[in-house]
Formats: C-alpha cells, sequence, structure tokens
C-alpha cells in the first residue's frame, strides 16, 4: 500500500473562506412548481396554455366530475386581469363538480392537516353548498368540507384532516342538483410546510437542503432568467422580480423557458424568507436587458428601467420601511431587512450587447450601494476565447465577482483540479455559479470532491461555488444530473448531494495550507481516437457537397432533413481520418454536428455553431455522459452560405477547420490521477476540517500532522463517503446505497495514521 504524509500548518489561518459553499436553485424539472413550492394543486389559477407548453389548456390537471357537468373556461368577471380565465362549473342534476390530480397525484399522510382554500361564487341562486373532498382514485372518502359558496368573488378556506396515508389523491369541489358555480384560485397546502409558513416550501425537500448548510442560495435561475421576449407584459418574458410579489393571484403566471407554467407563487419574497430560514446568503441573478438565447437586447436608451428594477430590489431586500419597497416588504410581514449583499445581474451572458450594457447595471448600483457585490458573467463554457475576452471585460468594468459556468465529464475535473492555482489574486473573483460531473454515479461524486478541493486551495480566488441543477422531480426531467431527486413522496439525495454536504457542513472559515509528501501520480491510459463518423444537424435542411473520406469523395450534393438521425455513416481507417466537406445551411438556425471516433465507450462530436449557434466546440460523450473538452472561437452559422470544413484526426490530436480557418488544435490529455486531493481549514473557535480525496482504487496509508495548532487535538470524528463500485448511485429503489459513516478515535500529539480506503471521500473533524 502507499504510504503519503499530509502536514497542516495550522499556525497561520491563509485567508478566509467566507460563504464559498452555496446552493443553486432554479425551477427547472419542476424544482419550484410541483416540487420545493408545496402548493398541491396543478394549475390551480387555469392559467396553462399552450404558450407554457404545446400541451397545456386551461384545465389540464382538472377533470369534471358526474356525468351531467359541464367545465368551460371563461374571463368575462375575473378576480384579476392579470390572471383572467376561471372555470365556470355546470352541474344539470345529481351530484357534479370539478377536480384536480395534483402534480401526478395528490400525496397526503394520515393524521395530516391540508389547509384548503377557493375563489368561488355561484349563479343561479343566491347561495350554494360546495363540497370539498379528498379522495383515492378509487373514490374513496379521505377528507372532506363544506363552502357556503354566494354571488360574489370570495375566498373560502378550510382544513381537510386526512384519514389515511395516500401517494396519489385526488380534490375535487361537487355540488348537487341544478346549479353553476366559478372557482378560481383552488389550493391545497399541507400544513406542515417548512418552518410551518403559509404558502410555504414543502417538508423534506426543505430540510434535505437546509441539511446541506449552505452559506448562499443562488435564485430564481440560470436561463429561466434571461431567456425571454425583453417586453416585461409577455407571457413569456424574461424573469421580472417584480411581477413575482404581493397577492398570488395577482402574480401573472408565467411560461417557464423549460416547458411548463410558473404560477410564481415561489417568488422572490419567499426566495429572501427560505434563504433566511436556511440561514443562507441570498443571491438573485437579474436580467441583463439582454436575452443571449435569441441574441436581442433592449436598447441603452431604455436600459434605465432594467437598472431600476435592479436598485428596487436592493431597497426591497435591505431598504427600511421609510423607502418604497423596503415598506412593501415590512407590509408583507418582514419589517427586518434581508442582508442582501450579493447581486447578480446576467445568468450567462456572452458578447458585446452585454459587455456594453453590464457597466452600467455596475455603476449605478455601487454608486447607490457601494456594499453589494455584483457579479457579473463569462457565459456558458469553461473555456476559449470568449471565456477569456468576457473576463477580460469583467475586469475592466470592476465587476466584484465573475460567474463562470460548466458541466463537465468526472476526467475534465480530475485533469482540471488545479485549474484555479493559475488565476490571479487581484481583480473580480470567481462565482463558480453553476458546475456539476455528468452523472449521479459515485464516479461523479468522487471527481467533484476532488475538483472542490480546489476552490479551497484557491479561496482567496474562488469565493463562490455552487452545484447545479439541485431538484428533479422524477417525472419531469429537463436536465441530468441533478443533486436531489424526488417525487410526490419521496426525496433521493445522491452521492453528489453527500459530497457538497460534507464541503458545505465541513467547510470552516479559513484555509489552512497542506502539504503532501510522497504519493505517486497515476496516468490513465486514453486510447487514440478511432471509430466511426456521421453528420447530425438540428436545421430544417443542410445540403452536403464533396464528402471526402482520407482523399476520396464519398457523397455529394446528399440533403440532410431535420431529424436528429445520422445522415452518414462511415468506418474510416483506424486512427487516422481526414475528412473534408463543404455545406449549406438551406434552412434553420442552429448548428451542425460531426460525430467521430464512436465506438462502444462513446463518441466525439464537433459542434459548429453550438449553443445558440454561437459557438465551435468539440465534446466527448463517454459512459453514457457528454461534456464538452474544448471551445474553440465563435461562429455563427448563416443559411444558404457554403463552408468548406474539416477535421483531420491523428492520435488524440483534433485539427478543425472551417474555410481554411483553425477552429480546434486540439490533443485531448490523459488523465493523471493525483496520489490524493487535499485540503484544510480552521473555525473561529480552532476547530480544524482536513478534506482528504483518494480517487484510485487502491487504498492510501496516510500520516496526518497538524503543525503549529495553538490547540492539542485528542479526537477526530471522520466521516467517510466510499465506494468501490464507481457506477453506484442512489435510486428511488436503493436511494442510501452511498451514505457518509462515520467513526470517532482518538489521537495523541496532534498526529495520526488513516488507511484512507479506495474511491473515497473523507473529512476528518478534530476535536480537543
Ligand atoms: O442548470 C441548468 C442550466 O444550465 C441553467 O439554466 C443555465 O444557466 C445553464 O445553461
Amino acid at each position: 500500500m502507499e504510504k503519503v504524509t499530509l502536514r497542516i500548518d495550522a499556525s497561520k489561518r491563509s485567508y478566509p473562506l467566507g460563504d464559498l459553499y452555496g446552493i443553486f436553485f432554479e425551477d427547472i424539472n419542476h424544482a419550484a412548481d410541483g416540487g420545493l413550492y408545496a402548493e398541491l394543486v396543478q394549475n390551480r389559477a387555469f392559467e396553462f396554455l399552450p404558450v407554457d407548453n404545446r400541451e397545456y389548456h386551461a384545465l389540464t390537471a382538472y377533470y369534471a366530475v358526474g356525468k351531467n357537468t359541464r367545465i368551460t373556461i371563461e374571463e368575462s368577471e375575473p378576480l384579476s386581469q392579470k390572471n383572467p380565465h376561471y372555470a365556470v362549473v355546470e352541474v344539470e342534476e345529481g351530484i357534479g363538480g370539478i377536480g384536480n390530480e395534483g402534480f401526478h397525484g395528490i400525496p397526503l399522510k394520515a393524521g395530516e392537516d391540508y389547509t384548503f382554500s377557493v375563489y368561488a361564487k355561484c349563479r343561479k341562486q343566491p347561495k350554494l353548498t360546495v363540497t370539498v373532498r379528498l379522495a383515492d382514485k378509487d373514490g374513496n372518502l379521505l377528507a372532506q368540507g363544506r363552502l357556503s359558496v354566494g354571488t360574489a368573488w370570495h375566498q373560502h378556506r378550510l382544513m381537510l384532516h386526512s384519514a389515511k396515508d395516500c401517494v396519489d389523491a385526488v380534490l375535487e369541489l361537487v355540488a348537487e342538483g341544478n346549479c353553476t358555480f366559478c372557482i378560481d384560485m383552488l389550493s391545497l397546502f399541507p400544513s406542515a410546510t417548512y418552518k410551518h409558513r403559509m404558502n410555504g416550501m414543502r417538508n423534506d425537500i426543505a430540510e434535505a437542503i437546509a441539511e446541506l448548510k449552505p452559506k448562499f442560495m443562488r435564485f430564481p435561475g440560470g436561463c429561466l432568467v434571461h431567456d425571454g421576449s425583453l417586453n416585461r407584459g409577455d407571457r413569456d418574458a424574461l424573469y421580472f422580480w417584480k411581477n413575482t410579489v404581493g397577492p398570488l393571484w395577482e402574480r401573472a403566471a408565467r411560461r417557464n423557458n423549460w416547458g411548463y407554467n410558473q404560477t410564481l407563487g415561489l417568488g422572490y419574497y419567499e426566495y429572501f424568507l427560505f434563504c433566511e430560514d436556511i440561514g443562507a446568503e441570498p443571491l438573485p441573478v437579474l436580467p441583463a436587458a439582454y436575452n443571449p438565447h435569441r441574441h436581442e437586447a433592449a436598447p441603452l436608451e431604455e436600459l434605465d428601467a432594467w437598472i431600476q428594477d435592479a436598485l428596487d430590489l436592493i431597497e426591497f431586500a435591505n431598504g427600511n420601511d421609510m423607502t418604497g419597497w423596503g415598506r412593501v416588504r415590512a407590509e408583507l410581514g418582514h419589517p427586518k431587512s434581508f442582508r442582501l449583499k450579493y447581486l447578480a445581474i446576467g445568468n450567462e451572458e456572452l458578447f458585446a450587447p452585454f459587455i456594453e450594457r453590464f457597466p452600467y447595471f455596475r455603476n449605478a448600483i455601487k454608486e447607490k450601494y457601494p456594499d453589494i457585490q455584483v457579479i457579473s458573467s463569462v457565459g456558458p463554457f469553461a473555456d476559449g476565447e470568449d471565456f477569456d475576452w468576457m473576463w477580460e471585460e469583467a475586469e475592466k468594468a470592476q465587476a466584484d465577482l465573475v460567474d463562470e459556468h460548466y458541466y463537465m465529464a468526472p476526467e475534465w475535473m480530475l485533469k482540471h483540479s488545479h485549474r484555479y492555482d493559475a488565476y490571479k489574486r487581484s481583480g473580480p473573483k470567481v462565482f463558480l455559479g453553476e458546475y456539476a460531473s455528468l452523472g449521479n454515479r459515485f464516479k461523479n461524486a468522487l471527481a467533484e470532491a476532488a475538483y472542490m478541493t480546489g476552490f479551497e486551495q484557491n479561496a482567496d480566488k474562488v469565493s463562490l461555488a455552487c452545484y447545479a441543477p439541485l431538484l428533479c422531480h422524477k417525472d419531469y426531467v429537463n436536465w441530468r444530473p441533478d443533486l436531489i431527486w424526488f417525487d410526490q413522496t419521496r426525496v433521493v439525495k445522491t452521492a453528489n448531494y453527500y459530497v457538497q454536504k460534507l464541503f458545505m457542513n465541513y467547510q470552516g472559515a479559513y484555509h489552512l495550507s497542506s502539504v503532501l509528501e510522497g504519493g505517486s501520480f497515476e496516468k490513465q491510459p486514453l486510447p487514440d481516437i478511432s471509430g466511426q463518423f456521421h453528420f447530425e444537424s438540428e436545421n430544417e435542411e443542410v445540403i452536403f457537397h464533396h464528402i471526402c473520406v482520407n482523399g476520396m469523395e464519398v457523397g455529394t450534393d446528399v440533403i440532410f432533413r431535420k431529424g436528429k438521425q445520422p445522415m452518414l455513416f462511415l468506418q474510416p481507417e483506424e486512427g487516422h481520418l481526414t475528412l473534408d466537406f463543404e455545406f449549406t445551411k438551406t434552412a434553420g438556425k442552429r448548428q451542425l454536428m460531426v460525430v467521430f471516433g464512436k465506438n462502444e465507450s462513446g463518441y466525439y462530436k464537433w459542434e459548429i455553431g453550438g449553443w445558440a449557434n454561437d459557438m465551435s466546440c468539440i465534446g466527448k460523450s463517454y459512459e453514457g455522459s457528454y461534456g464538452l473538452l474544448t471551445v474553440g472561437k465563435s461562429i455563427t452559422l448563416e443559411e444558404n452560405r457554403r463552408y468548406h470544413a474539416s477535421l483531420v484526426l491523428d492520435g488524440r490530436t483534433i485539427l478543425a477547420k472551417v474555410d481554411g480557418e483553425i477552429y480546434h488544435s486540439y490533443t485531448e490529455p490523459e488523465t493523471v490521477i493525483e496520489p490524493l486531493y487535499h485540503c484544510a481549514s480552521i473555525e473561529e473557535n480552532g476547530k480544524i476540517y482536513i478534506k482528504a480525496v483518494n480517487v484510485k482504487a487502491e487504498s492510501v496509508s496516510t500520516e496526518f500532522s497538524v503543525e503549529g495548532a495553538k490547540n492539542t487535538f485528542r479526537q477526530v470524528v471522520w466521516h467517510l463517503l466510499a465506494s468501490d463500485d464507481l457506477k453506484a448511485e442512489n435510486t428511488f429503489e436503493e436511494p442510501d446505497r452511498i451514505l457518509p459513516a462515520q467513526k470517532t478515535f482518538c489521537i495523541e500529539g496532534n498526529a495520526w495514521v488513516t488507511e484512507l480506503p479506495p474511491q473515497s471521500v473523507s473529512v476528518f473533524e478534530l476535536i480537543e
């Protein structure tokens, strides 16, 4: 077994770790509606529209109860013009009404109370008794109550007590005889929300988040914030925070760019409250008057309104009740400031329109609120010419922090664990606002842990970091991997979650230097690129001309129509490929892709015009997950222009050109596994944490030596996350396959030896 020594210098607190580890909440994968936001009724305001999702309509998730019931949607006498639709339920005879099936069933727990509310009125008669009932799918009654409904809109409330557990109950409102009633804002909340807040959060999900002990929470999203129309009144507008505060029925439902409807019941006030409840600093992201997905920006002469939104948000969070927005917050029930200190302008903004607009925001904010740390953006890639350009511009604009985002393969994380060693100490700090390795297997979690030691080792440059995305409902997957999975009743904490939890729970207040002695570096063999290739396109039509493989023409004037099916499938010589072709995009605004080196373990992909038809990138899919290897120059493919492209593969080197210009000259490096990935920190009270990640398949005997400490440590609590199966993951069927274990032992002289198991993440907590 290999032996190493890890020396911790406890005599000097190198630099503060501040708010290093946090979380990123975005309403993606039904993370809010149907997830953290505890509302159990889906489409409570009858505002689901096809613009949110092509399959939606105003009665999505509803059904008629009884044969003689007719349900229509009206908007002539709305509760609010902002949410104009309501349901009119006409019962001809017998018992009839309307039912809601929640988000794939309403979960109920025996003995628990549920707060029901609805706006209702009746027609035909002055008063109508409407029965509210919760039932299982077979019609067995679980709870019921009665409302006496009059002819004007009025909010009715009831407490319903569930008789039994049920994972997929329905909520029904029924009446008897020849009657008509109208309903809107139908709502059912468990009384046991997180911290018992009204309009609150689902307890089990909120607790899983709170257990992480995040220092900050980035919200309300990434693409959700900046992908939409620039007109704040539009249904598919960018995310405007002012649309999310105030009475629930006045919050106009919004098209969520992840393909569903956002009620905005979880709005800015609720986000701030939740941050406070879990002890996290709020870190809101505001749109920068620019939508990089659609390449649309608000004119500079209209920028004031956008900047005012930012200033008003700070006032809403921090202002006293003598200020306009501070008073709004106080009247909502929170007179105290939320102590906002971070504000991000833009999510993944790239290019000149953002560079031009960001300084206006930054300068106006700093002028009025010099203590607010303003965060700029460098786009969705880990590197490349545009990444460098955006960083330079963020420095020029004197951003306090720069928001980097990348989703990469676990091998990438191991290869780049020293990424931040090379960053400058001066200038803006790094806010790693989104990152993940591409999976929820133990292998991914292990690579993330190794990579995260690099944040702590460089915490004088990396100020904040959060994994993304945080939550995913198993039936509504927009994006994977995710940190926490859930369905109506269950929460699955991934291996990645436990890594985040270990790093967050034992972050410490200051970095301590740790130096490793001994141990060997292990190179992982990487074969030459070889295998089949084919073309893919997201455009309606592309014509390929003169496709030449190793000098031989194999096809010309081949028309490729929309669809992701491969267009050509050829087997070039092993180890060497020269592919030369011309193409014309005759219809479509998107990228063209060349898949190459395709074999049993994966493939490589050249994305010409990747992301939003912006960039040339090369990615790799390996063991089922796809991540970028390298980002080249920007390229936007134009329609009806003929391009000449070539791709040369030689060993592990890729040379990619368009119209004679080199876009990539890249040699894929081997992964080198270090003897140990490590870092150490100290709390204000002198408690020390040491993190050690052993990625190798062998144990490492490690002598720990804590030098220069004022305290004598007698006990060590060892938190260990390990698995001999790199493919293992926690699932709904096996949620506890990977769990941290804990062991306490005694030490003398601030030193001890531990055998770190193969493929393991260890945190040692030193106690006096
Ligand atoms: O985290 C998922 C998405 O990834 C975010 O919305 C976006 O910022 C990024 O592209």
